[in-house]
């Protein structure tokens, strides 16, 4: 069955515009997440996300120290590091590809820091940006359709996706996590640490510790790629912004907000509506799946002033990128520094990247509203131009 749309009348069913998105979110009575997403590629839930209150409390309670904005500070520098060694590389070989050559690389490595697994950063990289298609990203091959279905929630139509990947490797870390727990090894990495959590009083199960360890690589993969990505395309094209950016650093959260709001990298999540308006009917197989479109919210005309551009100067409102209520992203601080330790090393010494030709954009229109859906390709080239000489 597909995300959003009533298995008995067909119909698309979504939730759609600022207020609507918030009310929808906040309401987990009306609309639950007590779910099983990506059911063409995995057979238990992601915690917390799929699971409503009081379970969800449990386990987002467990996981909130390792994601608050103290745990995360510590890791700037070492992201912008990883950023430096990225954007040089670029600019010494003259040339690159910004999605797949500094965005991936770059939160991969900001994520092999934060769980303490620099060994798997050259496995994480292979997987590409979407861990459901990594065996299609290593032959080159993934396709629009795969895509769309990741970003329509769209699990009933074939396409190249498969858990196969992500799921032996989460067997084998998980398997060798536990024998260290048993053996009383200190814990080391953000894998020893999970097979410890506690759980009111209990460890995690093997599925519970599958869930969550599915999220923590699959959540701020794809969503940070583009947003690093998007960070960049749009750096170049307006040099003004780079130029305000570079002169004003305390602006930088503000620009990172507008960019999470304009490119609203999780573009869609399923809920279940428990009492359906639309007579599509509930229980057994026919669940009635809706979709809360995040990315409509954030482009809603009657909530911002010309939603389809990016202006840093946005006066401040609350975007639903990272959603609202209870399950909103609890990776906001990763991102955001992910996102502002790129900025700020990429703005310190504009290394002169201009696009080499025209890159390679998925829009998608939905009514009214056009998206960005996903940077396939952004060719960079390094301008070696210099300024004249002057006089003489
Ligand atoms: C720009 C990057 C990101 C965006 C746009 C994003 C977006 C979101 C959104 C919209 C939700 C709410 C889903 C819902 O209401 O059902 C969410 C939840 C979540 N995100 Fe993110 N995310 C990003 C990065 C990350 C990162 C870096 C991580 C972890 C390293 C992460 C981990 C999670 C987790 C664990 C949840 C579930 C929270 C809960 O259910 O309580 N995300 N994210």
């Amino acid at each position: 069955m597909s995300g959003g749309t009533c298995p008995v009348t067909g119909a698309t069913r979504e939730i759609r515009g600022y207020q609507a998105v918030r009310l929808a979110a906040k309401d987990h009575e009306a609309y639950s997440s007590d779910l099983l997403g990506d059911r063409d590629v995995r057979t238990f839930k992601q915690l917390p996300l799929e699971v409503d209150p009081p379970r969800h409390a449990m386990y987002r309670e467990a996981l909130q120290p390792w994601f608050l904005g103290t745990a995360v500070a510590v890791h700037d520098e070492a992201f912008a590091a990883i950023a430096q060694r990225l954007i040089d590389r670029v600019t010494a070989v003259g040339q690159g590809e910004v999605a797949s050559e500094v965005a991936l690389p770059y939160v991969m490595g900001c994520l092999a820091e934060l769980y303490g697994r620099p060994q798997d950063l050259d496995e994480w990289i292979s997987w590409g940006p979407d861990v459901w298609t990594a065996e299609a990203y290593a032959r080159g091959e993934v396709t629009a359709e795969s895509r769309a279905a990741q970003r329509e929630r769209n699990f009933d139509s074939p396409t190249q996706r498969s858990g196969a990947t992500l799921h032996a490797y989460l067997d084998r870390v998980l398997t060798a996590a536990m024998a260290r727990a048993h053996d009383g090894v200190e814990p080391v990495d953000v894998w020893d640490e999970l097979v410890r959590l506690d759980l009111g009083g209990r460890a995690p199960t093997i599925e519970e510790a599958n869930g969550i360890a599915n999220i923590l690589l699959a959540g701020g993969r794809d969503t940070v790629i583009k947003l690093i990505t998007g960070i960049v395309w749009h750096l170049i094209r307006t040099p003004a912004d780079r130029e305000f950016l570079a002169a004003t650093p305390t602006a930088h959260s503000r620009a990172v907000s507008e960019f999470v709001r304009y490119l609203s990298p999780l573009h869609k999540i399923e809920r279940l509506e428990t009492t359906p308006s639309d007579g599509c009917p509930v229980g057994g197989d026919h669940d009635a799946h809706v979709l809360l479109n995040f990315a409509s919210a954030n482009h809603d005309p009657t909530a911002w002033e010309h939603p389809g551009v990016i202006d840093i100067h946005r006066p401040r409102q609350p975007h639903l990128g990272f959603g609202f209520g209870r399950h909103s992203c609890l990776g906001m601080n990763v991102a955001e520094r992910e996102a502002k330790a790129f900025l700020r090393v990429l703005l310190a010494n504009w290394p002169s990247w201009e696009l080499a030709s025209e890159p390679e954009i998925e829009w998608v229109e939905e009514g009214e509203m056009t998206f960005l859906a996903s940077f396939e390709s952004v060719p960079v080239t390094v301008d070696t131009r210099r300024p004249e000489p002057s006089g003489e």
